[in-house]
């Protein structure tokens, strides 16, 4: 990630940053034990898969770009906190300009919104503000939605109730029904690409159900809501991605695809009712102006105005623009995923649980019986390991997978299968390689 050419860009930019200040130079802190313990903090540090390399294709996990890591830290030099314009203003300002880019992604003018610390304290904010808005009723998600949603209902107290998946992963919609026709349902949570699967829900299906049925939309797209900017989704994908615009609240998550460090989760409100739930006032807050102060309309209170920082000197680089160049990185994972989808379909041994929507591959291995196919699950899992890929394994219920007749016998009620994450465009560049050490993997 640093390289001598980056450290003299980011040294450069501090000069810039700091080089007209009238104050008086403060003298450089000891620095001595510097060297040391950075050493002994990389040596620490060794203890982690490469997640960087594209031969990590397990989890959701990837490296920021260099240039978010770099604004990053440039913006330490200041340490702004985004809670108040006082404590940072221009970052305030650079995060007003980065929600209105996410919004304008969805077609949103003038959203009310804010970056927080991830997807999980994203959809916190949502649901409370679905709550507020929807007193005493309850909110559903499919059984495939992010545990989030449940758990951060119960922390709210408002009843959740979880809706089944068809056969490809997503709400369905007949369960959905049936839950809205009990008529205490208030809010409605799709998932735009589900964490196991990839799976986007519906949406324009449920819109339907809220013509009939009224109830807010919040949309996770956590993991999947960059894919709005790719023409080459299959074309139903492409019209629930187009949905979203329909939604009451969003959740993206810049550090997902977005190329931020951890710690950047955005959550928007299609328009500004939701700013009356977060009202507050206290004695030690310090809102010196008229002016929007982010901390006005967040749940959290002091934030990192280097995220923001981070964000908006990535999206400098990379306009979010339908069928830019970001847009083509996607494209490129979406790819990579539909190489891998048809190597497993080759395979006598393996079947794909779904065609990938997005960048996420599942596949199980055939058995006789479910305990079996799950032990040569977590066998290819370590067999590919030796062969220095990193894949991931995923959990899934019986109900989902018996009709598949990929098992004969049931002797569990979960399936152990493999599942790879293709979040990286370095990816499609790598699949030949990665297929190939796929190949050597022998399944007994
Ligand atoms: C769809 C979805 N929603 C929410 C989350 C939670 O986000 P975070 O881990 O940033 O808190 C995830 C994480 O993977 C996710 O995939």
């Amino acid at each position: 990630m640093f390289d001598e050419q980056l450290l003299k860009s980011l040294l450069a930019a501090e000069k810039h940053l700091h080089g007209d200040s009238n104050l008086p130079e403060v003298p450089t802190r000891d620095r001595s034990d510097l060297d040391s313990i950075l050493i002994e903090t990389a040596d620490r540090l060794r203890d982690n898969d490469p997640y960087a390399h594209p031969f990590y294709l397990g989890q959701m996990l990837k490296p920021p770009h260099p240039i978010a890591a770099s604004a990053y830290a440039l913006a330490m030099s200041v340490n702004p906190n985004n809670h108040a314009l006082d404590g940072g203003r221009a970052s305030s300002e650079m995060e007003k300009e980065c929600v209105q880019q996410l919004g304008a992604m969805f077609n949103w003018e003038n959203p009310l919104g804010h970056l927080c610390s991830g997807g999980t304290i994203a959809n916190f904010e949502a649901l409370w503000v679905a709550r507020e808005m929807a007193p005493d009723k309850a909110i559903v998600s499919s059984a495939h939605a992010h545990y989030t949603h449940s758990r951060l209902s119960s922390v709210l107290g408002v009843p959740h109730r979880s809706i089944p998946v068809d056969s490809t992963g997503r709400i369905s919609i007949d369960g959905l029904k049936r839950e809205l026709d009990q008529g205490d349902i208030g809010t409605v949570v799709v998932t735009m690409g589900t964490t196991g699967l990839g799976a986007v829900d519906p949406l324009t299906e449920v819109l339907k159900l809220r013509e009939q049925y009224s109830f807010r939309i919040h949309a996770d797209a956590a993991y999947g809501g960059y894919y709005r900017l790719t023409s080459k989704l299959d074309s139903q994908t492409e019209a629930e991605f187009t949905a979203i615009t329909e939604a009451d609240s969003i959740v993206i998550d810049p550090h997902k695809h977005g190329l931020q460090p951890y710690g950047c989760g955005c959550v928007l409100f299609r328009d500004w009712s939701a700013m009356s739930v977060y009202k507050h006032a206290s004695p030690y807050t310090y809102y010196s102006s008229d002016d929007l102060h982010l901390g006005e309309i967040s749940l959290e209170c002091s934030r990192a105005g280097a995220a923001a920082v981070a964000l908006w000197a990535t999206m400098k680089r990379f306009p979010l623009q339908p069928g830019g160049e970001f847009a083509e990185r996607l494209q490129c994972s979406l790819t990579a995923a539909r190489q891998l989808h048809s190597w497993i379909d080759q395979q006598p041994k393996l079947t794909a649980i779904q065609s990938p929507e997005l960048d996420i591959v599942c596949w199980a291995i055939n058995a006789n019986t479910s305990a079996k196919s799950s032990s040569l699950a977590r066998q290819f899992f370590e067999q590919a390991a030796q062969q220095d890929l990193s894949l991931a394994l995923i959990h899934l219920d019986r109900s989902f997978i018996e009709e598949r007749g990929i098992i004969k016998e049931w002797d569990t009620d979960q399936l152990c299968c493999l599942r790879s994450v293709l979040m990286k465009p370095e990816h499609l560049e790598w699949m030949p390689k990665i297929l190939e050490r796929l190949n050597r993997v022998s399944i007994p």
